[in-house]
């Protein structure tokens, strides 16, 4: 085996403040409309690819465990990309290793598969730019073009591949938010993001909500970049509100949300009423992604580990970008 043939990148997952969901182009996952999100420090994906020639096929070590079923395909398929766009050689082996649950509305597939684009163009020998980086993640799943960059991140819609690609509006340093994570379900949620965006415009409110998405993004961008908590979360719950008005909508419809889920939402108002400086999003999952200043997120973690139905609570500051790891 050739060792220069081999790498290992890092990538965190992320949580949207203006949601991806529905693409205007279902091949390419040119997305409906922008989207922006932050990166989540301390949870992360670690993947080694290694391009071999005395393979037939790719092979999948997921968390420790041979893969050959959906998530290898997944992999092969992005794979399949990469060979195609970049003229790499031959089948690889990929290890790779979430150091959180998967499946729960923690987005393991962004995290996936930008550590997946950083490592098999490095083992490849392929030195890319950020910007390009982003737009091959973002062909393996969507979300995975702001898992690329690091902090803050706006992921541009593009009328093209090139065009489509996500980058920093500001480093991770620039406002120290913290989602603290309510887990109600550990569970693998049954319906996955890429059916969802698939069914999202059987909703009549899609029309609506991808209408108004720049508008929103350019709304929750001004209040990062002022660090005005009340603006913000104003605009990151409405969206979050809408995408799941969209997702009970469509056909078939698709309900999230558990009863212990709209019983945090309540609280997490209510903390809010009372001076704390917090706000609610949820992701495909019905797990909620409390979002709020650095000095109030103990108390959102205390507060939130004392409710009924939370099974578990995880914190997470901003993250950086995807890195490269020595091996
Ligand atoms: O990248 P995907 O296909 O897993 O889509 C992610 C969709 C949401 O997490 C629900 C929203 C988002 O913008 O991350």
């Amino acid at each position: 085996m050739n060792p220069s043939r081999s790498a290992t990148a890092r990538a965190h997952p992320n949580i949207a403040f203006i949601k991806y969901w529905g693409n205007a182009d279902d091949h390419l996952r040119l997305p409906a409309n922008p989207s922006l999100s932050m990166n989540l420090d301390g949870l992360y994906t670690e993947t080694t690819v290694t391009w071999r020639d005395d393979l037939d096929t790719d092979q999948l070590t997921l968390n420790g465990q041979s893969d050959t079923g959906a998530a290898c395909r997944r992999v092969s398929a992005h794979l399949d990309a990469l060979r195609e766009r970049l003229g790499i050689r031959g089948f690889a082996t990929v290890q790779s290793a979430n150091n959180f649950p998967m499946g729960t509305g923690i987005a393991s597939s962004a995290a996936s598969f930008a550590a997946l684009t950083l490592a098999a163009t490095s083992a490849a020998g392929l030195t890319l730019s950020e910007r390009e980086l982003s737009t091959l993640a973002r062909l393996g799943s969507g979300s995975a073009a702001r898992s690329i960059p690091g902090g803050y991140v706006e992921w541009h819609v593009g009328q093209t591949h090139e065009e489509s690609f996500a980058e920093s509006i500001a480093q991770p340093e620039y406002w120290a938010l913290v989602d603290v994570i309510a887990v109600v379900s550990g569970q693998h949620k049954k319906v996955g993001s890429q059916e969802g965006h698939r069914t999202a415009a059987t909703s009549d409110l899609q029309a609506a909500r991808v209408t108004g998405a720049a508008g929103r993004l350019a709304t929750c961008k001004a209040a990062i970049l002022e660090r005005n908590f009340a603006t913000f979360a104003e605009v990151v719950e409405h969206d979050s509100n809408l995408m799941h008005a969209v997702m009970m909508t469509s056909r078939p419809p698709l309900f999230y949300w558990l009863p212990a889920t709209l019983a945090i939402m309540e609280q997490v108002r209510q903390w809010r009423q009372d001076g704390l400086s917090v706000c609610y999003t949820l992701d495909a999952g019905p797990n909620v992604h409390c979002i709020c200043v650095k000095q109030d997120a103990e108390q959102v973690r205390q507060g939130l580990a004392a409710l009924s139905g939370v099974q578990e609570v995880r914190v997470a500051g901003v993250g950086g970008p995807a890195q490269r790891v020595n091996n």
